[in-house]
This record gives C-alpha cells, structure tokens and sequence, in this order.
C-alpha cells in the first residue's frame, strides 16, 4: 500500500544525490529537514529553519531528528556500534526508513566467468564490509529498504572525465550506472511503495565496459593502462528488475550515451 506522503521526512547526510533529492521533496509536506555535519557551510540550499545538524558519531546530535520522520540515508551505515545505537534510539514509531547501500555489497568470489553472471538482490553479499552489516543490520531489524546502488552519475560527476583521468581504463570491466536524478526519484519512490525490509538494486538496467563507452563517445585522452594485468577484472552485471518491477518507475536516463552527451554538451 503506497505510505502517507505527508509524514515528516528527514533526509540523513546532504552530499551529492541529497541535493537532486531536495527539489523533489522540498513541496511534499510542511516538515522536510535535511542534515549536515555543518550545516552553515554545507546546506546554503536549504531554508534555515530545515537544516538540521547531525553527525552519527555525535551521540548529542541525534535527538535533533523529529522522532516520527521518514527518514532517508544518504552515507554509508557505518561504523556499526554507532549505526546500532541510533537506529534502536528511533525504535517506538512506524517510521520508514530508506538507506542508500551500494552494489560492492556482492561478493563475487573468485569467478572468472565473462561476460560476469548478472547480479539479483539474492546473490551473496560481502557482510565481512562494514557497510553491508550496518545495511543488513537495519533491513533486517529495522525494516529499512536498502538501495544497492550503482555507479552514481550527473552533472559534476561525468563518468568521462574518470577515462580522461585516468582513473579508469578502457577495459572490458563492465560497469553499472545510474543517473543522480533518476536515483533521486526512485529514493522517493522506495520511500513511498518500497516493502520494508526488502533490497533494491539500483542501476538504469544497461551494464557496459568501459571500453564500450570510450569507443562509443570517442573519448579523447582515454589512455589504456600500461602494465595491464593479463586476467583483468571482469565486473558484475547488476540486474534490476525487482525495482523497476516493484516501485513502478520509468527512469529518464535509461540511455547512458544519451546522457553522457548531455553532460559533455554541458560542460563546453
Ligand atoms: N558515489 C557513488 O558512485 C556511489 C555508488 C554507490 C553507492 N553510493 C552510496 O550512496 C550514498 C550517497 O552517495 P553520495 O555520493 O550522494 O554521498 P556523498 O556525496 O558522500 O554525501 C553523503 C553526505 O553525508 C554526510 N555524512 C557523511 N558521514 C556522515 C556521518 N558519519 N554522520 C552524518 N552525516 C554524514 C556528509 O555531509 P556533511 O559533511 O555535510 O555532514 C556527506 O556529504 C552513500 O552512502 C554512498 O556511499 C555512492
């Protein structure tokens, strides 16, 4: 059954997808707050009175989040002592609670298999990672919906520029993105129709290598690495049907080379 939309929501940790979400949330009800660690410097797109400050390792912090609010994470559920104490602290109200994971969550083993196996929210996950306890931990005793999310992508943050840099080489790794507007977007819709204590994978459906994406938008300056290891990684292949399947939502960036000329015709 779709939630109320009209409950508090408080969104936890305002970086780069918090800031695509605000315009989404900013009309959907009379008390939306969203957080900071410094909230002066780092919420100047917020209205005063919404801004919120709160640091999971600041015990003193916590109280200042309404204790009825929808809540949404947006920074990893770690360390786990400190995620514990504050998730139990919130316990007595049927609040909702969507927090952003992250597709490292799978562990792949040692397989060499490529193409890499497609990925579902039942293959195993790593639960040796930090991250991945506190996320299980909450979905599990909180009933929080994790988003395994991809790759994030947008303005300021063009997967271009990471070939250009050398941070990543035109390999045969394959890749998993999803667009900050459209991750935005389906946080709200978890939020709303997500089933608590389910985990999402969150990518726009369409793996590549990086290698496809440098001879597709002929990147310049793509440089193959010297020394490359003769087994090179193969990547995963997130698959993310349940999502799509469950929340119902057409992404507006499903086409990764459409966007990517978007962000390149932006920055020139
Ligand atoms: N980037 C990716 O490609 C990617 C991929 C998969 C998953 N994810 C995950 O998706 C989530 C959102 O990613 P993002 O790139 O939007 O994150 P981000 O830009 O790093 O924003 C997270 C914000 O949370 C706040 N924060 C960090 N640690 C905190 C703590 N201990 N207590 C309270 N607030 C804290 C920080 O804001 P203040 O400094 O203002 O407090 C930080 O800017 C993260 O969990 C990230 O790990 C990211």
């Amino acid at each position: 059954m779709p939630h109320h939309p009209l409950s508090p929501l408080v969104i936890l940790g305002s970086g780069y997808t918090a800031r695509f979400l605000w315009p989404l949330v900013a009309g959907r009800s009379p008390e939306i707050f969203a957080t900071s660690r410094a909230p002066e410097q780092h919420l100047s797109h917020v209205p005063p009175a919404q801004r919120l400050r709160f640091d999971l390792s600041q015990q003193d912090t916590w109280t200042n989040i309404p204790r009825d609010a929808d809540l949404l994470w947006c920074f990893p559920a770690t360390p786990f002592e400190l995620t514990r104490q504050f998730a139990t602290s919130l316990t007595g109200s049927n609040r909702r609670l969507v927090v952003l994971g992250s597709t490292s969550a799978y562990d792949l083993g040692d397989s060499q298999e490529y193409p890499p196996p497609w990925i579902d929210e039942t293959a195993p996950i790593d639960l040796t990672k930090p991250r991945v306890q506190g996320e299980e931990y909450l979905r599990r005793e909180h009933g929080a919906i994790v988003l395994r999310v991809a790759g994030i992508y947008g303005p300021g943050r063009n997967p271009l520029d990471w070939i250009r840099t050398g941070r990543v080489g035109p390999t045969r790794k394959y890749v998993n993105l999803i667009h900050v507007e459209d991750l935005a977007a389906i946080c709200l819709t978890a939020l709303e129709r997500g089933t608590p204590g389910e985990a999402y994978n969150v990518s726009d459906g369409t793996p590549h290598t990086w290698e496809d994406i440098c001879n597709t938008m002929k990147v310049h300056g793509a440089r193959d690495f010297a020394g490359r290891p003769a087994q090179e990684e193969a990547g995963k292949r997130i698959a993310s049907h349940k999502l799509l399947r469950d929340v119902g939502l057409q992404l507006a960036h499903s086409d990764l080379y459409g966007s990517l000329h978007e962000l390149e015709s932006a920055a020139h």
